[in-house]
């Protein structure tokens, strides 16, 4: 194995030109850590809002971007037992995806499921990570709840609209094109509101309101999902793409018995991580392997256009995943 590989780093805060390909060191897998020999790697908007420098790594995380891929284990760090070099495997990257090689704490890699391709695999963690530990885990999302998740076309909202259907939560969601909306209802989504022309706040109530609300809109959304709120109904806040500041009366939160929460994934520890990865091996992955549910796939860039790969997230023009091809 060569000692050096290709990878694209962030050369300056900026926009996605600052992405530019490099010669860097492979890493080299610590305790409880596994090296992976990525195929693909997933793009994600964290990783936009790391390049413009507004979402800093975590100490000790790798300055390359890049939190999900797919491949093979190629070598393996003291105190890993699951894992064997050969091994299909996807994985939640503390960093350092848009590399040919990655390191990632072992038990945050899942097997690539029966009868999946890497590309796809590679799309499965950050999305089912976020999207497994907010809805279920903190939303405690529950069979019959009407479930309402902004940006349904996203690679967050087209894994939730999938996962809440598949557990049998009534779906309804947001989007910002007909037919974005269109992809929405295809995935089982009941309603799928276009928001430049509709008003989600009317819709929900019209339906009794949401029982729990998956938002990364935040700004004006937070005091209209309130309002589109069910009696002891529930917000999990994962982003404010539209910023976190804003007037909210309180009250409605105590006389309606609400809760508003949220969580970000990376600052998390290697033990919360890893129990969400059993989690989702357990509730999860058969959905995957039967193809209950498959992650939707936008479109594939080779790692040295990843600057494209990056517009193409921006323009927000994308619906599901997009990738990074790799080797
Ligand atoms: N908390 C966590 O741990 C965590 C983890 C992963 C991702 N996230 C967040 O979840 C969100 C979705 O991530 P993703 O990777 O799925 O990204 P993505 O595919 O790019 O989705 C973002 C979507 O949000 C919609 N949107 C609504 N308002 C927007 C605005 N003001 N600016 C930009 N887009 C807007 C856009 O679709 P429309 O055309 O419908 O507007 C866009 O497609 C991001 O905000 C990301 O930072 C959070």
């Amino acid at each position: 194995m060569s000692k050096t590989m290709q990878a694209i780093e962030i050369t300056t805060p900026g926009g996605p030109d600052v992405l530019r390909p490099v010669t860097r060191d492979v890493p080299v897998p610590g305790h409880g850590q596994i090296l992976i020999k990525l195929s693909y790697a997933g793009v994600n908007r964290p990783d936009a809002l790391q390049r413009a420098g507004q979402y800093a790594p975590p100490p000790g995380a790798s300055d390359l971007p890049g939190l999900e891929g797919a491949g093979e284990v190629a070598a393996i760090g003291p105190g890993v037992t699951r894992w064997r070099v050969g091994d299909r495997v996807c994985a939640l990257l503390p960093g350092g995806g848009y590399a040919e090689y990655a390191v990632c704490h072992g038990d945050h890699a899942l097997p690539v499921p029966d009868n999946m391709e890497m590309k796809q695999a590679a799309c499965l963690p950050e999305t089912f990570f976020t999207v497994y530990s907010n809805v279920v885990m903190r939303g405690g999302l529950q069979a019959g709840e009407r479930f309402l998740v902004h940006g349904g076309s996203s690679g967050i909202g087209t894994t939730a609209i999938q996962l809440a259907r598949s557990m049998g939560a009534r779906v309804f969601t947001t989007a910002g094109s007909d037919e974005k909306c269109a992809a929405c209802l295809e995935l089982g989504a009941e309603v799928a509101v276009n928001y430049r022309d509709d008003d989600f706040v009317a819709v929900m109530k019209g339906a009794g309101g949401a029982n729990l609300i998956l938002d990364m809109v935040g700004g004006d959304y937070l005091p209209r999902n309130v309002k589109a709120l069910a009696d002891d109904g529930r917000l999990v806040q994962i982003a404010f793409l539209n910023g976190p500041k804003v007037e909210l009366n309180f009250a409605q939160l105590m006389v309606r018995r609400l809760t508003i929460t949220g969580s970000t994934l990376r600052p998390q520890s290697d033990l919360a991580k890893a129990r969400i990865a059993r989690a989702l091996e357990r509730d999860v992955w058969p959905k995957l392997a039967s193809g209950q549910i498959a992650p939707v796939m936008d479109q594939e860039f080779a790692l040295a256009d990843a600057a494209s790969a990056h517009a193409r997230m921006e323009s927000s023009a994308h619906i599901g995943k997009i990738v990074l091809r790799i080797g």
